[in-house]
């Protein structure tokens, strides 16, 4: 039904009726989790979320600074909202339109000035308090909330709710870590999401409980540096001592209906020999592992303040294979960053062929307001950054797919997501993060089944029971 031409004969039932929040997400996968979180915390407040833009009453923008591009289509998307504000405001709808993330923690006051439709600004660390920002905003408030809070968010937002876990899927992220104290000269992310603070395990496992519970086989533990969480462990009540990813990840996997574990991002310095005993002794835990080098050269790894040498990531690489000989390796990699020569670059295309990646991402430096490498005199051209971007991004989809070649005639365990885009499949999830197709046959959402995979056109997995 049209709701736009029953506006009026309608007045009645829309108020009586929960008001609607559509959340946007950018970037990251912390953004992604951040949104759920924002939306359950709305819930409690009588918000129902909706995929369409245009009948919510709430417009949430999770935004991205990562690079300038994800910042600045906020703007764009911005003017798009507006205009669709417009239009319902002629039906009689009220709509507020806010921009949280990490654009609004770096921008704050800045985007009001710039998009004065906007009515409220929350930053990453201020989420459980959106539903008193709404409040506020809702009697003509123009509010910014870009502290970086002193309460623990986690401990005030709501937990996850039931319903909308199971709406969501097998799959769950689960936060552990946020922010990072690392500094790399590129980099927004310590000044967003602001210094490293790790949960306490109790809370970890509390809400990863409550995912099994609601049908989540497999979590993904997320942090901006996750493999550098730690926290107070602890045995039949009693607080033990100081525990790292890897006993983290020993615990979780007890919890019944969890089957698999990732996690990501993590940084070379912070692989310890416990996390990596882990992926040498845990069966949950997924052969998977994105570990970023960002460059192949000494010298640029230097000036990106990463604090290792190429060779300590060969490495690393090295004893990681040696616990977990299968294991599949992802990276992100940025090209042009000030100062790179084509020595530099060809050293990051070695490194890419040493290594073999199973995934990865790559990306032209974008030089960010208040980091060192913005004020770096030796900006690369961009039609130097572009051809460099082809290339490495060339010998990347080569391996990818190089990979997936690999796995043909293969068994695997394979977890069954959802249905597929014809009918009778189903879409599975690979233990490398890859998507695959199966006849329905081969079992329900929420189970892993063997399957042999039977062939791998364009990257996309094919499979057939086993
Ligand atoms: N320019 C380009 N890429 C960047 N990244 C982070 N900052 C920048 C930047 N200024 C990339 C890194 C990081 C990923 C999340 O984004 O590769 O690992
Ligand atoms: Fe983007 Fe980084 Fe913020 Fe994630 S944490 S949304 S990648 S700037």
């Amino acid at each position: 039904m049209d709701t736009e031409t029953l506006a009026g004969q309608q007045a009645a039932p829309r108020e009586a009726a929960a008001r609607k929040v559509f959340v946007k997400t950018y970037g990251c996968q912390m953004n992604v989790y951040d949104s759920q979180r924002m939306a359950d915390a709305l819930a409690a407040d009588g918000y129902v979320a909706t995929d369409a833009p245009e009948d919510a009453d709430l417009v949430l923008l999770n935004t991205c600074h990562i690079r300038e591009k994800a910042a600045e289509k906020v703007y764009s998307e911005l003017g798009r909202i507006r205009d669709m504000r417009e239009l319902r405001a002629r039906a009689g709808r009220e709509t507020l339109i806010g921009v949280t993330g990490c654009v609004a923690q770096a921008e704050g006051q800045e985007i009001l000035r710039r998009a004065p439709a906007v009515d409220l600004v929350v930053g990453p660390q201020t989420y459980h308090r959106l539903p008193e920002v709404v409040r506020k905003a809702r009697a003509g408030e123009k509010v910014v909330e870009t502290d970086y809070a002193i309460e623990d968010k986690f401990e005030h937002l709501p937990a996850p709710r039931t319903t909308a876990v199971r709406s969501r899927g097998v799959t769950a992220f689960l936060t552990v870590q946020e922010g990072c104290d690392k500094f790399c000269t590129f980099c927004v992310v310590p000044y967003t999401r602001g210094s490293e603070v790790s949960r306490p395990v109790a809370q970890i496992v509390a809400e990863a409980e409550r995912l099994a519970a609601a049908g989540v086989r497999e979590v993904t533990l997320l942090g901006q540096n996750v493999n550098a969480w730690h926290g107070e462990g602890a045995a039949n009540g009693v607080k033990t001592r100081q525990w790292g990813l890897g006993e983290l990840l020993f615990r979780l996997a007890e919890i019944p209906g969890i089957a698999r574990l990732r996690y990501t991002t993590s940084h070379p310095r912070d692989m310890d020999d416990a996390l990596i005993a882990a992926h040498r002794d845990l069966p949950a835990l997924m052969p998977y592992l994105h570990l970023p080098i960002q460059s192949g050269s000494d010298r640029i790894l230097k000036a990106m303040n990463r604090r290792h040498t190429a060779a300590d990531y060969l490495r690393l690489i090295d004893r990681i294979r040696a616990a977990r000989p299968d294991i599949a390796m992802s990276g992100d990699f940025i090209v042009g960053f000030p100062g790179e020569s084509d020595a530099d670059f060809e050293a990051t295309m070695e490194i890419v062929r040493e290594v073999g990646y199973a995934q990865a991402f790559s990306f032209k430096y974008s030089p960010r307001p208040g980091t060192p490498a913005a004020e770096n005199a030796l900006q690369v051209a961009e039609a130097v950054k572009d051809e460099r971007l082809q290339r490495l991004q060339a010998l990347l989809s080569e391996q990818q797919a190089a990979f997936a070649q690999s796995l043909v005639g293969r068994r695997i365990g394979l977890l069954i997501e959802k249905p597929g885009r014809h009918p009778g499949q189903m879409v599975g999830r690979s233990p490398w993060l890859q998507p695959v197709i199966v006849d329905e046959k081969a079992g329900g959402i929420g189970d892993i089944v063997e399957v042999r995979i039977t062939r791998a056109p364009a990257n996309t997995l094919f499979a057939e029971p086993v």
